[in-house]
C-alpha cells in the first residue's frame, strides 16, 4: 500500500485544540477505489486533506511509499498524488485550459517550457471529461457542474497515480455523476490509478468502491466492503437514519431505501384493508 494513515490526528487549532479527525488509520489499497462517508461536519474533507499534505497531523503520520508525507516536497507529492478539493476557488478570469493546464506544474521544472507530453496530457484530460468544448470559456462564467468537471479534469492533467476527490459529484446531474464515476472507475482498470474519494450518495458508493471507510466524529466506524459497512443497523448509526437495506437492481450492491418519518416500517402483518369511504372493508 501507497498511502497509509498511521494513527493520523487533524484539527485547526482554536482555543479548543479538538480533534478533528481522531487517531485514524487507513491503510488504502493500490489500484482499487475506497470511498468515505460519514455525515456532514464528520471530517471527511479534513482526513483528504490531511492526506494530501494540506494539513499537518498533530499526532501521526501520513505515509506515500513509506515515507510521512509532510516531510516530502511538495512537487515530489504533487507528481504521485493529485487531490480536487471539495470547493476549490479558481483564479479570476482564468481560462478552462489554463486552469486545467496548471495541472501539469508538478511535472515541469522552475523554467522549464511547456512541452508537448503538457499539451496532450491537457488535451487528454478535457476529452475525457467532456469539457473540450469549454475550453476556451472563462472558468467563473461556468455552470457549477460544468466548473465541477473542469476541476477534474485539472486533477487528471496531473497524471498522479493517486487522486482524492473530495465530492466529486455534488454538482452534477445524475448521467453525468454516473458518467465521471464510470470515467473514474475505467482509469482504475487501464491505467492503475488508485482512487480515494468523499462520496455523499451511499448508493453510488457502495456501487462504485472496492472498499468503504464510513467514519463519524473524525473516527473511523466501519471499514470493509460495500456488502459489509452498508447495513441498516450500520447506516443508523453512522448516520442516524432509518433504512431499507435492499440489492440494487441494477449491480446487486447494496441500495440504501430511507425510510423518513411519514412511512412505515412495513411489517409482516398485513394493513387492514379500507374501503374508499374509510370504513374497514
Ligand atoms: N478551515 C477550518 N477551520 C476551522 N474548522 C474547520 C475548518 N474546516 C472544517 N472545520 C471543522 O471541522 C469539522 C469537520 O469538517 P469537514 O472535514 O469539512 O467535514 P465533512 O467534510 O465531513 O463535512 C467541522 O466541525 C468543521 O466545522
Ligand atoms: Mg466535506
Amino acid at each position: 500500500m501507497r498511502l497509509v494513515a498511521d494513527g493520523v490526528t487533524l484539527g485547526y487549532g482554536g482555543k479548543d485544540q479538538r480533534a478533528v479527525v481522531d487517531a485514524v488509520s487507513l491503510e488504502i489499497p493500490d489500484r482499487a477505489t475506497t470511498v468515505i462517508v460519514g455525515p456532514n461536519g464528520c471530517g471527511k474533507s479534513t482526513l483528504l486533506r490531511g492526506m494530501a499534505r494540506l494539513l499537518h497531523p498533530t499526532h501521526g503520520a501520513v505515509l506515500l511509499d513509506g515515507k510521512a508525507v509532510h516531510q516530502q516536497p511538495t512537487k515530489e507529492v504533487a507528481k504521485v498524488l493529485g487531490l480536487m478539493p471539495q470547493s476549490p476557488i479558481a483564479p479570476e478570469g482564468i481560462t478552462v485550459v489554463d486552469l486545467v493546464g496548471r495541472g501539469r506544474a508538478p511535472h515541469r521544472g522552475p523554467l522549464s517550457r511547456w512541452s508537448t507530453a503538457d499539451d496532450e496530457a491537457v488535451a487528454e484530460a478535457l476529452a475525457l471529461t467532456s469539457t473540450l468544448e469549454l475550453a476556451d470559456r472563462v472558468v467563473d462564467e461556468l455552470s457549477g457542474g460544468q466548473r465541477q468537471r473542469v476541476w477534474v479534469a485539472m486533477a487528471l492533467a496531473q497524471q498522479t497515480d493517486l487522486l482524492l476527490l473530495d465530492e466529486p459529484t455534488t454538482f452534477l446531474d445524475v448521467a453525468h455523476q454516473l458518467d465521471l464515476l464510470d470515467l473514474l472507475h475505467s482509469l482504475r482498470q487501464s491505467r492503475g490509478t488508485t482512487v480515494v474519494m468523499v462520496l455523499h450518495d451511499l448508493n453510488l458508493a457502495a456501487r462504485y468502491a472496492d472498499r468503504l471507510v464510513a467514519l463519524r466524529d473524525g473516527r473511523v466506524v466501519a471499514e470493509g466492503t460495500p456488502a459489509e459497512v452498508v447495513t441498516e443497523e450500520r447506516v443508523r448509526e453512522v448516520f442516524g437514519l432509518d433504512c431499507r437495506v435492499v440489492p440494487d437492481p441494477v449491480a446487486g450492491t447494496p441500495l440504501v431505501v430511507p425510510m423518513g418519518r411519514h412511512h412505515r416500517v412495513p411489517s409482516d402483518t398485513p394493513e387492514p384493508q379500507l374501503a374508499l369511504d374509510g370504513s374497514e372493508a
